[in-house]
Order: structure tokens, then sequence, then C-alpha cells
């Protein structure tokens, strides 16, 4: 027999966006160049040489992509501000014709009852301030925080919840130590932990503008938490994910619920950890209304060789035979919907979460000849993880809301537009979009507020 699981009352349905990864009109009404211009340059940085120029033309098509939206019964629309387009030169003059874009997006949101949830910076920072130092310049927190000003002021009467960051880790890691996403540097394990605390320092300067600015908005950080499982059951393995929790995740939430970095991994990473000055953890460690989560697949964790230190672990590649996806490496796990929130209430406590991205890649989805997309698969992982974020909140998580990563397909990052990961398909040569069977999926779980769960659905770890 099928169970009707239904969510909360007031539940969040939404879908996510990113300003680069959608927008296009990259040189239009006096946007600045961002880090990720300059780095689809790059030879060889994006698959094809692809870039953010055009992307989903969401500049020209916003009106009609929330339209799309609220057909989909979804209540919320996550999207990111693009800070060359507010303030060109990172730091300075303000480009109205920027903050008028969101102004136009925000109120067509409210007029659709789709409730703006807002992400001041989703990893396209303006290439001047990268030009300066980047995150690894202390003065860019600062400017962050300028910048907030500015969004908060022109669009604080209307939008009720901000995220500073989406996903500093990618940021820092990605960006400045392996250099698969933009700037692309490859710096050493002391200045990744400098700009990582400048993210965090960036992130505790723009609450504190927030909460000046929009005493009554929700504010809080996206994260994307490393999903640990131990690879066994063994002592070895469990002490690895440990470690592991503690040197990737705590390292962000712990000066963010408690004004310190984690001790023995501060100890763990010796001479590389990050100059901090008086009064930052301070500046840190605010009150936040939630915490957003980012997953998609989990990293299995194994003791590795002991002598390379305790920040040392051994991650087990995908095997074979689990579920995958298109996005290289990731595994379809849909059992850390569950774990993720559990956890985390197990050691922060009973904080308000929003999952903010989840969702699946695949590639060469094209209509048929009836013009519809049967993406089965992106049907079932999300039924799964609804599933199992269901057991979550009635295990005691405190979950407002879902966000499918992403309302439509779109640029994805080093991948180019190869990867999709849309509730909607984009037809990248005229931009014309088709809702695909999974946003017809989402669009009668948020009507019904409720999924059903089917005795085939649930899967282990
Ligand atoms: C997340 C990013 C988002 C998208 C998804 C697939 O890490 O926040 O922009 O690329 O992954």
């Amino acid at each position: 027999m099928n169970k009707l699981l239904q969510f909360p009352e007031g539940f969040v349905w939404g879908a996510s966006t990113s300003a680069y990864q959608i927008e296009g009109a990259a040189h239009l009404d006096g946007r600045g160049e961002s880090i990720w211009d300059r780095f689809c340059r790059k030879p060889g940085a994006v698959e094809r040489g692809e870039n953010g120029d055009e992307a989903c033309r969401h500049y020209d098509y916003w009106r009609s992509d929330l339209a799309l939206a609220h057909s989909l019964k979804l209540n919320s629309y996550r999207f990111s501000v693009a800070w060359p387009r507010i303030i060109p030169g990172g730091r300075g003059a303000v480009n109205t014709k920027g903050l008028d874009f969101y102004d136009r997006l925000v109120d067509e949101m409210l007029r659709l009852s789709l409730m703006p949830n807002l992400t001041l910076y989703h990893w396209d920072l303006p290439q001047a301030l990268e030009d300066k130092g980047g995150w690894l310049n202390r003065d860019t927190a600062h400017a962050f925080a300028d910048y907030a000003a500015v969004v908060a002021r022109r669009l604080g009467d209307r939008v009720p919840m901000w995220a500073t960051h989406n996903e500093p880790w990618c940021t820092a890691r990605l960006g400045y130590e392996s250099g698969i996403h933009a700037p692309g540097r490859r710096e050493n394990a002391k200045s990744v932990n400098q700009v990582m605390h400048h993210l965090l320092l960036s992130h505790g300067l723009g609450m504190q503008v927030l909460r000046q600015l929009v005493p009554k908005a929700k504010a809080g950080i996206v994260l994307n938490l490393e999903v640990v499982l131990p690879n066994s059951g063994s002592v070895e393995d469990k002490q690895a994910a440990e470690r592991r929790w503690r040197s990737e995740n705590d390292w962000w939430l712990e000066p963010l619920f408690k004004g310190r970095y984690p001790l023995e991994v501060w100890q763990w990473k010796g001479a590389d950890t990050p100059e901090v000055a008086a009064g930052d953890l301070e500046l840190i460690n605010q009150p936040m209304d939630f915490l957003g989560l980012n997953f998609y697949t989990p990293a299995r964790v194994k003791a590795g060789d002991p002598s390379k230190g305790p920040l040392h672990v051994e991650l087990v590649p995908k095997s074979p035979e689990a579920e995958g996806q298109a996005m290289p490496g990731w595994e379809v796990c849909p059992y850390i919907a569950e774990f993720l929130p559990l956890e985390i209430i197990r050691r922060w406590g009973r904080i308000p979460l929003y999952v903010t991205e989840n969702g699946m890649a695949l590639e060469d989805e094209a209509p048929d000849s009836q013009g519809r997309i049967h993406d089965a698969r992106r049907i079932s992982f999300l039924r799964r993880h609804l599933v199992h974020l269901h057991r979550a909140i009635d295990k005691g998580a405190d979950v407002r809301g879902y966000y499918a990563w992403s309302l439509m397909d779109n640029f994805e990052w080093s991948f180019g537009y190869r990867l999709r990961f849309g509730l909607i398909h984009v037809n990248f040569s005229d931009s014309s979009r088709i809702p695909k069977d999974s946003a017809y999926c989402l669009k009668e779980t948020a009507g019904r507020n409720a999924i059903e769960e089917k005795s085939s659905v649930l899967t282990g770890i």
C-alpha cells in the first residue's frame, strides 16, 4: 500500500538558480567583468570553451521563467545577485541598472507568491577585486559587506530570506586550491585556510549589515557540508570519518555556531592555520535564522595511511555498481537526505534547516516527438530523496523547505552546458524551455505538500 507522507504546514517548495549560470547578458546594462568571465576564456578551463555570456538568457526571459516556476506550484524561488552587476568595479560606484533588474525580478516573484530567497554570493566575484588578491585579501570581506548593504537597501523591504554565501567551501577549495573553478588559482594550504577565514569573516560582516538594514528578514548561510559516511563499520574507518567531518565541516560550523575553530583541527593544521585578527571570531559567530544545505552525493571515507597525519583520510571512489549520475564520481544515495539533517541536530542542535539545493545531472536529454522529456531517473531521485527527508522531519529535524537544483538546465561551471540539472529543459540554440516530467512530479508534490511513499522507494546506505 502506498502511504501519503505529509510535509509540515507552510513547507517551502522551490527551485534554485544562480546568476552566472543562467542570466547571460554578460556585457549588458553596465555589468562589470566577473572572475568567471575571465576564467572561461582560459584555454582548457571549461569544456568546449563554453562560458556564461548568454547562458539561459534569463536576463531577457526572467518574466516567463518566473511564470514557469509559478506554474509548477512552487512557493519560493532561490536566486543569486551578481555582484558585478551591482558594483562593476567591486568597490565604489553602484550600477543602478543592475539593481533595477533584481528589483523587477523580486516584484514579479511577490506578484506570483514566490517567496524570494536571495543569495548574495554565488561565486561571481568582480574581476577588479580578484586583481587585488581576491578572497586572499582581507579587504574583499569588507568590500562584500559594502555590496551587501547596497543590495539590502534596495531590496530589503521585499526579500524575506537572505544567504550571505553559497558553498564557501567551493569558493576556497575549487577556486584557490585545485583551481578548477574561477579564479583558477593553486595556492598552498595556508593561503587556502586564509581564504576560508576571509569568507567566514565576510559572512559575519554581511550578517551585521543584514541585521541592521533588514532586521525582520531571515538571514543565514548555505553550505555544502560533506556528507561523510564511514566506508565500513571498522573503528579505523569510523575514526577517519569523524576526523573528516571535523576538518571539512566543523571547520565552518564551529566558528559559525560557537565562535572558535575546532581545536584539534587547528592543531592538525600546524603552520598552515590562517591569520585571525582580534574580534574576527565574535563577528563570525552571529545567531543565524537558518542553515541552508546543498547535498548531492555522499563522501565514503576510510582510514588512509596514518603516517600522512590526522588530516589525511582516503576517499573511496564510487563503486561501479552504485547508482550514479552524469556528474563524474557522484553517487545517487537518497539516504543522505535523512542522514545529514539528523547529523546536524546530533552535533549542533535543532537548527532551522532548508535544503537549498539537491538534484541530479543527466546528459543528452532531448524532447521526444511529442515534445516531452521523460526524465524518469530524475523523478526517482527526487521521490526517494523526499521520502528520506520526510523521515528526517519525522525523527525531529526542523527542515522547513526543499529547493531543487535547478529550476532549469544551465551553465554547469567547468562542465559547461553538457550536464543538465534542470526541472525545465533549455534548448541553448533558441532559448526555448520545456518542463520535464520531473517538473510535473515536483508540481504534484508541492501542490499536495506531500509525497507518496511507494514500498519500492526506500534504499539504505
Ligand atoms: C552546487 C552549486 C550549483 C551547481 C550544483 C550542481 O555545488 O552550488 O551552482 O553547480 O552544485
